[in-house]
């Protein structure tokens, strides 16, 4: 290529009057809260949808899973290039929370504390933003936690009718229905967690073939990566079409926000909730809320477990997540 003055020339002071407008200093680029600007399809500067969910909230306690938590924020931090999404992430206190098991109950043979990851809380439980429009909550071992599970069910209790979505992931169901937030609702868990999950909430209709449930408001995944599937069908739903078809994906037949979000983590997604391959390897079945008959209409029989697949107790170690 010939070196070209005037295009230098030119390309020099479009920098130098950005620069100097304030355009590319670190703060601009970092606090980008001005969302008509660099927000929604750059450089088309097309409109971002409005009344969409910004303001999220990660619940995390210790020895929460890690892919429970960073495979939906993983594919929210891409979405959060594309919208001015803002995140807050609340826990007991501002300490760091490890992924390892803090309580003998949930100890498991040859359990190694050293390997370990932390992360770090931007807000507590008893001084959380008011504004949080979607709760993230987790599952995992620490979900068997009889010390740090208290303050995390009141947490959820109290805050989950001021958000517009509340979403779990793997055992964060059972957490939600400790704290009540379940009844009167659909939804599932992991499927190696059944038996310990679904007694929490006798008003709750489980349901067990399921990859994740949405009820309204209310979006429960299956175990750990089924978290991935979830956020990106809620995606979907929530955020609806991208405004411009992705540039490196010319012949997408959608562009749903999920969609785009999934292709940009090559991420091989299951679109049909109701296909798990999960739900026939581990015992259990249906549960219907306290009351209710099946749904062809004859009375539920209740099933004794048989010994084999009796219930096992929360927080002995024969689940894992
Ligand atoms: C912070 O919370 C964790 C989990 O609940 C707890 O184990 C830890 O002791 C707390 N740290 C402080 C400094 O209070
Ligand atoms: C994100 O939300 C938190 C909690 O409301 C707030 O403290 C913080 O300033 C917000 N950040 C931005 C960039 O809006
Ligand atoms: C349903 O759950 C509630 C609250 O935990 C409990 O008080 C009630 O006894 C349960 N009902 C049955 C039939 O187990």
């Amino acid at each position: 290529m010939h070196f070209q003055p005037k295009l230098f020339v030119l390309l020099y002071f479009s920098f130098a009057s950005l620069a100097s407008a304030g355009l590319l200093t670190p703060d601009r680029l970092l606090n980008r809260d001005d969302a008509s600007d660099n927000y929604c399809n750059p450089p088309n500067k097309t409109p971002c949808p409005t009344n969409v969910p910004l303001q999220f909230g990660l619940i995390l306690f210790p020895s929460f899973q890690q892919l429970d938590v960073f495979g939906p924020m993983d594919a929210l931090n891409i979405l959060a290039q594309q919208l001015p999404l803002n995140l807050s992430i609340l826990a007991s206190n501002l300490s760091s929370v490890s992924n390892r098991p803090l309580h003998p109950a949930m100890l498991l043979p040859g359990d190694n504390l050293r390997f370990e990851q932390r992360v770090l809380p931007t807000h507590t439980f008893s001084n959380p933003p008011d504004n949080l429009d979607v709760l993230i909550v987790p599952g995992g071992l620490g979900t068997r936690n009889p010390n740090t599970m208290p303050e995390v069910i009141d947490f959820i209790r109290n805050y989950a009718p001021k958000t517009k979505y509340l979403l779990s992931i793997c055992t964060g169901s059972g957490i939600l229905a400790r704290a009540g937030v379940l009844n009167g609702y659909k939804a599932t868990t992991n499927k190696a967690a059944w038996l310990e999950v679904t007694p929490f909430s006798n008003q709750t209709h489980w349901i067990k073939k399921a990859r994740w449930v949405e009820d309204r408001n209310v979006w429960t995944s299956a175990g750990v990566s089924a978290g991935i599937d979830m956020i990106l069908a809620w995606m979907d739903k929530v955020y609806g079409e991208r405004p411009v078809i992705d540039e490196q994906v010319p012949d997408a037949s959608s562009n749903l926000y999920g969609e785009f979000v999934g292709r940009r983590m090559e991420y091989n997604r299951e679109r049909d909730w109701r296909h798990d391959i999960f739900a026939d390897i581990y015992p259990g079945e249906d549960v219907l809320p306290e009351g209710q008959g099946t749904e062809d209409g004859k009375p539920k029989k209740e099933k004794k477990p048989k010994k084999e697949n009796a219930k096992p107790k929360w927080g002995e170690g024969s689940n894992y997540i």
